[in-house]
């Protein structure tokens, strides 16, 4: 077992707090992933798992154990090179076994955990080829077995894929999903990527200057975010949020100078902001009788199976994701509607407040 527990721990770096008390479990067996911004503390709780660092508050558990004092080469768990690049100069299989060869493990070892390792990645038919008569994938592939051949209970990898180039990048992932998923191991992954995260974590855990402000599935997280931090963090383009003002009749809320109205009863009493995913906003050309509000269109960005078109309203810009191509002009009016049910409200501290 190697499930993997913080307990309320905070590391610090003399007057910066990296990691301030952090708890949360990581399961057995599942693909997580911390993601924030720069500096948020996710390579320093990767360096607090390895046991490169030491907590100055708190508890860090693996499989149940206390480790606090337990060095890094007894905690069974593996930081992946940083880099998947292979050496150019030995076949698939020497970049395979080099791990090993260089722990200097008996031949008939290497050779065995060798064969077992390509098997489950699937590249146990060009194991004789040099990286140069690889596609782009087997070379991934190839990178991937020779950070895996080691056999520890959990990986860690601190951003392995952002050096790559955007395509290399979408198929590595894949690649990744598909291999831990296959290899069945607990995998830690670091990202600074949101689209990265969702689409790769069973569960991630969102960070925010050092603390954990979420911790779920990808699809918990975008559709219910615990605050407005975490509903701008992830999604492309991002959530609208706009100030909500109840109006003078006490009646309804209104936000974007009346463009989105909704009846009081279905708004908390405390909403200081709220939001809507530009999926969840929906634009048609204006008529007098149609349903909707009026508001211009200040942009118009056709991305070839969706477009954003981007809105202006009392002052302040929307963004509505449509799907295909609409013919939808910029300067024109259009009819804007929303459902309350796709909406977050937020008090005034950003936090999500209950329906
Ligand atoms: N060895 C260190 N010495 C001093 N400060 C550090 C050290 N490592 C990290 N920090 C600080 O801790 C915070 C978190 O850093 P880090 O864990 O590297 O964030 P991330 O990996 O999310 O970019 C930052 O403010 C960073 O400057
Ligand atoms: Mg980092």
């Amino acid at each position: 077992m190697a499930d993997i527990t913080f307990r309320n721990v905070t590391k610090r770096y003399g007057e910066t707090i990296a990691v301030r008390n952090t708890s949360f479990t990581i399961e057995n067996n599942e693909f997580f992933c911390f993601f924030g911004p720069p500096l948020s503390g996710k390579s320093t709780i990767l360096r607090l798992i390895l046991g490169l660092e030491t907590p100055d508050e708190g508890e860090i558990l693996i499989g149940g154990q206390p480790v606090n004092g337990v060095s890094p080469a007894a905690r069974n768990v593996a930081m992946v090179f940083q880099k998947l690049a292979l050496f150019p100069h030995m076949t698939a299989r020497d970049n395979v076994r080099f791990p090993l060869v260089e722990r200097k493990q008996p031949e008939a070892q290497i050779v065995a955990r060798v064969a077992e390792v390509a098997e489950k990645l699937h590249i146990g038919h060009i194991l004789h080829k040099p990286p140069a008569q690889l596609s782009g994938g087997e070379r991934q592939r190839v990178a991937i077995a020779r950070a895996l051949v080691r056999d520890p209970a959990a990986y860690l990898m601190d951003d392995p894929i952002s050096a790559l180039d955007a395509r290399l990048r979408e198929e590595t992932r894949v690649e990744l999903k598909r291999i831990q998923r296959e290899l069945g191991k607990t995998l830690i992954y670091v990202t600074h990527d949101q689209e990265e995260a969702m689409s790769i974590a069973d569960r991630m855990a969102i960070l925010e200057e050092g603390a954990v402000s979420q911790v779920g599935t990808p699809v918990e997280i975008y559709d219910g975010p615990a605050n407005e931090y975490v509903a701008r963090l992830l999604g492309s383009p991002m959530m609208n949020i706009v100030p909500a003002l109840l109006d003078a009749s006490r009646n309804s809320f209104e936000a974007a100078g009346g463009a989105i109205r909704l009846p009081a009863g279905v708004v908390p009493e405390e909403t200081s902001n709220l939001g809507i995913r530009p999926e969840n906003l929906k634009v048609a050309p204006w008529t007098d009788r149609g349903e909707g509000q009026p508001v211009t269109v200040f942009e118009v960005e056709p991305l070839g199976g969706h477009t954003v078109v981007t809105l202006e309203a009392g002052g302040q810009m929307l963004k509505a994701l449509m799907r295909g191509q609409p013919q939808i002009a910029a300067d024109s009016l259009v009819a804007l509607t929303c459902s309350p049910e796709q909406m977050h409200f937020f008090g005034t501290s950003g936090e999500t407040l209950a329906r």
